[in-house]
């Protein structure tokens, strides 16, 4: 029945990789976000930063606090843990003061969000369009590990060119194809990096963010991932970022393909991108730094040991401002 469905997605003889993706994460019926996801953290495929440490909740609470709105937007919370740390540490006057609002797409962990957070200052929106409108456009907004969680597109140099990835399903695998495409807007296809040499790209998160920014009048965006900027993101990564979780195992090649809807699939962010995407939709940077840095800058005297401190240099955040500054 999936291998069915897989080649009904097929146009011109294969899938391109970003709807394959796509499908496998947020299908209705049997996409991973959807239906399958088991949580997050020990109990999950995958953790992430909340699930394991509080020093990020208490570092967003600070940035939130220096710079006060009413209305706070969280997008892709996943289990709500961050949620609850944010609002923990932000403090009783500002909590009092602050409608914290979700805009969730998996239905699953909406639920488990609704468990953590029952009796808080917490509603939740179908997009960010919604959230947006219940604040009047003013929010500050933030998200944990969400652009990772985009459908990306990947492509491959082949004979001096990009050519992008697509899959032909072949009974229940599929096997690469690489076809002609138009080439997106991406920091990540400049240069002329040998044969074989892969590369991903969220244009659908690009997409994403059009879809609401018309929506937000003033506020700031915190963007919290893996990755990094350009050119250092492929630095002795040549065959790209691209990756499954399963039970705490990480994919590669075509075991990304196998098993659809029952694995995490992800692939690094280019934060230069998001930059340059962000400033072509009027908004500014204000900062970027490392997870590390950011943690230390917001909270001074936090205790990170040196394994943590280690790992949040391979996380960015970049602090990007819409409208003109000044409290909400
Ligand atoms: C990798 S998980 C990170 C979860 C959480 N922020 C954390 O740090 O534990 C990605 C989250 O983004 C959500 N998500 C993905 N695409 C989304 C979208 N278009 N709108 C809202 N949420 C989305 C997923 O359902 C999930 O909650």
């Amino acid at each position: 029945m999936i291998g069915e469905f897989l080649r009904s997605l097929e146009c011109g003889g294969s899938i391109p990789f970003e709807r394959f993706m796509e499908a496998a994460l947020y299908h209705p019926d049997f996409g991973y976000y959807t239906k399958r996801v088991r949580g997050i953290g020990r109990a999950g495929d995958f953790s992430t930063w909340p699930e394991l440490h509080s020093s990020l909740a208490r570092a967003i609470a600070a940035w939130l606090r220096a710079s006060p709105s009413r209305h706070v937007i969280e997008a892709g919370a996943g289990t709500g843990e961050l949620a609850a740390g944010v609002l923990k540490h932000l403090g009783f006057f500002q909590r009092l003061r602050t409608t914290l609002h979700i805009v969730e797409i998996s239905p699953v962990l909406r639920a488990a969000q609704e468990k953590l957070l029952k009796g808080k200052r917490v509603r939740w929106h179908r997009d960010m369009n919604a959230a947006l409108a219940a604040a009047d456009g003013c929010a500050n907004i933030y998200s944990n590990e969400l652009p990772d969680a985009f459908p990306c597109r990947v492509f491959v140099r082949a004979d001096g060119q990009w050519k992008e990835l697509g899959l032909k399903i072949d009974g229940n695998s599929a096997r690469e194809v690489l076809c002609d495409c138009e080439l997106p807007d991406s920091s990540s296809l400049q240069g002329d990096p040998p044969d074989g040499s892969r590369v991903e790209v969220h244009e659908s998160y690009r997409r994403w963010l059009g879809s609401w920014a018309g929506s937000w009048k003033r506020g700031r965006m915190l963007t919290i991932d893996y990755g990094s900027v350009m050119p250092g993101l492929y630095h002795r990564r040549p065959a790209g970022t691209l990756r499954a979780y399963a039970h705490h195992q990480r994919l590669i090649g075509a075991d990304v393909y196998a098993s659809f809807g029952h694995r995490d699939i992800t692939a690094d962010v280019n934060f230069t991108d998001l930059e340059n995407w962000g400033n072509g939709l009027g908004w500014k940077k204000i900062n970027r730094s490392s997870l590390t840095g950011f943690i230390r800058s917001q909270c001074p005297r936090a205790a990170l040991d040196s394994q943590i401190a280690e790992a949040g240099e391979a996380f960015q955040v970049l602090d990007m401002g819409s409208g003109c500054s000044g409290a909400l």
